[in-house]
């Protein structure tokens, strides 16, 4: 056996160390499928054995889940539904068999097991975790467009009942060890090295060979799908996930079906209707575009994939972030926390504290949440310099400059910082401006060295929000740009790079959709409807609410710039006016509880709209037919996927994986789509450019495809075909 070791002690107790070669982490490839089926047979024509403990080979981690890209590649590759049933059904059948092969079996989960390494827990008779720190265990699939195919959609509410099992996998939830025992997940939890020794007391003292559902006087925990209490959980849970997912995602539907009909029938049987539902679901364009976006992409750029080649990997160890307010002092935590010396610059002393002061109180959250020691906090916290002078900035690998959004005062500061930034010169010291409209090549003109000057744009709140813009200017390096990647991935965000344009690509891509809002809005559609409508798209928020979330204040004076910078060129967007008003009225946003809703202070309590948006515009459509609907959540979608092809049309954006990967992590595009370019591949180019000259004779020129869109429904080419290298190499 190549994935598995097993050895047999004297007792006759066997332990089987799965250890797949040439992974960091075991994964479950065909061989380990081929490899279980041997040890199987031994298991059956051994006397010798009498029971089994499956651990893994490799310290630390268990079983990190199945061999996706294996799946990927064959389904790809055009299996047919037979081929793919029978896929989906080898390892559930195999773990059938473990679980029935008549001898004891115990796992030992000495780490991470996630997914697969989970299910291949559940099939063991006994389950003993490991306490160790970074140990959890969970079936995560519905993240990846998936749910558990290897029985453990059957297994985990035959354990701990319907309800729990449902919110479990359809949240894609991670147990910590405790967690998985209070939940009944594991049977006992002991320190790392104790796993096997446990493991093996069992089986000498109890040893029960036969799974709970399948002694005869077996009942589902709180009621399986024709039991009074059971049958409500689904009628709720449908209710819930309906109104969580709208029904986006093919997964978490079939998933319930999969529970639901397969409790109602012995497990054989069970496991054969999960296999069908799980067959179903990875064919969905969803699941392959959501694998390929959240597993394989995001994989990708974390490991750097976007660096330009042939540049050595270089280490950011002193970063100086000039202006301590909302931003500054983000980028001040999140280079803390990765361990860089971090020099956080003001005006005068005490609003570089205030920064400084934001970064304390995280930290302070850390700590009271669990989630990091006082010492360690503190240690963070002291690499943090706060200071109005700016010759603190020498000897830093990197500037990040966060002052107010203004072209002359980002000219003075730059010229300000680089004289110590270049003084006594480590090797290339950048220079990135997190600056959110001015284009980099202008502002790189008050640079000294504008081949080292790039622009690092964050999203607010820096510390929760994984995406970073780098922006190449006209003149930027690639050793700049490299460098760039190198500071985001050490302080752990995911780096898209992009090239100079108004509003880089996330928030030109983002503001179309809640401009789209304001044009519904000032059309008459009821502003209840525009937010429900931007939701069932999948969007976290609808685009009135962002537009809340976001400040009106901000938005205002967003659109007053551009309107200055454009001049003729500038289109104004309805509704424009009557948001202008509602800012100078005192109406902000969430930030004061005032905006198109009323917040209100109790804590928990919902918003409501505010009534004053009706007198601006009169409602003419209150409701609407699920076909209007449709159109309306259409309207959010493909004006912001029309821009993004723009973009690619431009060349701000090269690359589909980033641009997927950045319109999920940047505005929280749709993530059932796998991101904004996967959802015109699956659309289709031809038909996505026909709805879209539709709409332009409906809407307006703001949906008309660009010519790239136009070639490439000649061509009949995908945007992953025709941009995506790898996808053109394998072709
Ligand atoms: P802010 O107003 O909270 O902070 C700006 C800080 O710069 C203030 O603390 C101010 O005292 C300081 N400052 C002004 N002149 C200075 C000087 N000469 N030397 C040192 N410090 C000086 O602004 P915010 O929101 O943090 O924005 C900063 C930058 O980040 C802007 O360019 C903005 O466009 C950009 N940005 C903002 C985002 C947001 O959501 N607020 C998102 C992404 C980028």
């Amino acid at each position: 056996m190549k994935t598995i070791n097993l050895t047999v002690d004297a007792e006759g107790i066997g332990l089987a160390a799965i250890d797949v070669p040439g992974r960091p982490m075991n994964v479950l490839t065909p061989e380990f499928n081929e490899d279980l089926a041997a040890l199987l047979q031994r298991l059956a024509d051994d006397s010798g054995i009498r029971g089994l403990i499956l651990t893994s080979g490799k310290p630390g981690a268990f079983v990190a889940g199945a061999d996706i890209k294996d799946m990927v590649k064959r389904f790809d590759a055009g299996i047919s539904a037979a081929e793919g049933a029978a896929m989906s059904q080898a390892l559930s059948q195999l773990l059938r068999r473990l679980e029935t092969c008549g001898k004891p079996v115990a796992v030992a989960i000495n780490g991470l097991a996630l997914g697969g390494g989970l299910e291949v827990s559940l099939a063991c008779h006994y389950r003993v975790l490991s306490n160790g720190p970074k140990v959890q265990v969970g079936l995560p699939e519905v993240k990846i467009g998936l749910f558990p195919g290897g029985g453990g959609s059957q297994r985990l509410p035959r354990l701990i009942g319907v309800q729990a099992a449902l919110m479990a996998m359809s949240e894609g939830k991670s147990f910590k060890p405790a967690e998985a025992l209070a939940a009944g997940i594991v049977d006992e939890v002991v320190d790392d090295d104790k796993v096997v020794e446990a493991a093996k007391t069992w089986i000498k003292t109890k040893g029960d060979p036969v799974a709970r559902w399948d002694k005869k006087d077996y009942k589902i925990p709180g009621g399986g799908s024709y039991h009074p209490a059971g049958a409500q959980i689904f009628m709720m849970g449908n209710a819930l996930i309906r109104k969580q997912s709208y029904g986006n995602y093919p997964a978490v539907l079939n998933l319930m079906h999969s529970v639901y009909e397969g409790l109602q029938v012995p497990f054989d049987t069970a496991i054969k209707i999960e296999s069908r539902f799980f067959c179903k679901t990875l064919a969905t364009p969803q699941a392959k575009a959501m694998i390929r976006t959240f597993f394989m992409s995001m994989q990708a750029i974390g490991k750097g994939s976007g660096r330009p080649a042939g540049v050595p990997k270089t280490d950011v160890t002193q970063v100086a972030v000039i202006g301590a307010g909302m931003m500054g002092a983000g980028i001040a935590y999140v280079s803390a926390l990765a361990g860089i010396k971090t020099i956080l610059l003001d005006r005068d002393q005490a609003a570089a504290d205030k920064g400084k002061a934001h970064c304390e109180d995280l930290l302070k959250k850390s700590v009271s949440r669990g989630k990091m020691t006082q010492d360690k906090a503190q240690g963070i916290l002291d690499l943090i310099t706060a200071t109005p002078d700016y010759a603190a900035i020498t000897g830093s690998d990197l500037v990040v400059e966060a002052v107010f959004e203004n072209t002359d005062l980002k000219e003075q500061v730059t010229k300000q910082a680089e004289a110590p930034l270049y003084a006594n010169g480590k090797d290339a010291p950048i220079f990135g401006t997190n600056t959110s409209t001015i284009p980099i090549s202008l502002l790189a003109g008050a640079s000294s060295h504008a081949e080292n000057y790039i622009g690092i744009h964050f999203f607010s709140p820096v510390d929760k929000m994984m995406l970073v813009e780098i922006i190449r200017g006209e003149k930027t390096s690639d050793a700049t740009v490299a460098k760039a990647i190198d500071y985001a991935l050490k302080i752990k965000k995911t780096p898209v790079v992009v090239n100079d344009s108004r509003f880089f690509f996330a928030n030109r891509c983002f503001i179309p959709f809640t401009a789209e809002g304001m044009i519904m809005w000032s059309e008459g559609v009821a502003p209840a409807l525009i937010d429900n409508a931007g939701r069932m798209t999948g969007m976290p928020r609808g685009p009135l609410e962002m537009m809340d979330d976001v400040a009106l204040d901000l938005l205002t004076k967003i659109t007053s710039e551009t309107a200055k910078a454009m001049g003729d060129a500038y289109q104004p967007i309805p509704g424009e006016k009557e948001v202008a008003q509602m800012v100078a009225d005192g109406r902000l946003g969430r930030k004061n509880g005032k905006g198109f809703y009323d917040y209100p202070e109790a804590k928990g309590a919902p918003k409501t709209l505010w009534s004053g948006t009706l007198d601006m515009f009169p409602v003419t459509q209150a409701e609407a037919s699920p076909a209007e609907v449709e159109e309306l959540k259409k309207r959010l979608l493909y004006v912001q996927a029309v821009t993004a092809a723009r973009c690619f049309e431009e060349g701000v954006i090269t690359n589909p994986r980033e641009a997927d990967v950045g319109s999920i992590l940047g505005w929280g595009f749709a993530p059932w789509s796998g991101g904004i370019i996967s959802l015109m591949d699956s659309i289709g180019i031809a038909k996505f450019v026909e709805e879209l000259d539709r709409m332009t004779k409906r809407y307006g020129d703001r949906f008309a495809p660009p010519q790239l869109l136009r070639d490439m429904a000649a061509r009949g080419e995908t945007f992953y075909g025709r941009f995506d290298k790898k996808a053109a190499k394998a072709a």
